[in-house]
């Protein structure tokens, strides 16, 4: 399957899944990647693997990024199956979410629903767990529909939340698990491994 990863920032979940890509785990091939931050260490790392790189959205500072329309046309034109938001920031349009209906995943760095919605993003997510008491967080992977975090939830798995843990620290933790947990939920949509239990909940299909 044809992937293309949406990056802003370090991009260390999108290299885990491009090395599973490379190396088999995972039967997909990252096609494109699309970034609003051009200079991010996610587009650097694509363009050191000549993975094209494309510029999402148009703004002010960035006239040479595309408008909706214009990314859905580029995306069909790299035939893409799935996309994968790994660390992207920005909202993403209706016109998108309609043209790839539960072909778009994200991943957030918490339990959703809690700690999640606009503005949760980054170490502010991590803040909030600790500052919460919360004893458990961990990576959820969910659909992405018109609304930040709000998508049906795929996968979850859970990590302590340490006494005097940092907002780094559980940061760090959180990430080793968002790497693990996005590769095996990208093996599964490959595979067609995502399936639906009668109340509309996606499941993950073992492998057989
Ligand atoms: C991850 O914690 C992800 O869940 C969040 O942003 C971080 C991105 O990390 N949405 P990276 O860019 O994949 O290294």
């Amino acid at each position: 399957k044809k992937l293309a990863v949406f990056v802003s920032g370090g991009g260390s979940n999108f290299k885990s899944v491009h090395e599973a890509c490379i190396q088999g785990s995972v039967h997909g091939d990252v096609v494109a990647v699309v970034t609003n931050r051009k200079g991010c260490g996610g587009a650097e790392y694509a363009r050191n693997k000549e993975i094209p790189v494309v510029l999402f959205p148009r703004t002010k500072d960035e006239p040479d990024g595309l408008s909706p329309r214009d990314l859905v046309a580029a995306l069909r034109e790299f035939e893409v199956d799935f996309i994968l938001l790994a660390g992207y920031l920005k909202l993403i349009p209706a016109e998108l979410v309609q043209a790839y209906p539960k072909r778009i995943l994200n991943i957030h760095p918490a339990l959703l629903p809690a700690f999640g919605g606009k503005g949760y993003y980054g170490m502010k997510v991590h803040k909030a767990v600790i500052a919460s008491g919360a004893r458990y967080s961990g990576p959820t992977i969910h659909f992405v529909d018109e609304h930040y975090d709000t998508g049906l939830i795929i996968a979850q798995r859970v990590v302590p939340v340490l006494a005097n843990d940092t907002a780094e620290e559980l940061a760090a933790r959180v990430l080793r698990e968002e790497h693990r947990l996005y590769v095996e939920v990208t093996a599964a949509l490959c595979e067609e491994r995502i399936i639906w239990r009668e109340d509309g909940v996606p499941l993950i299909r073992s492998r057989e």
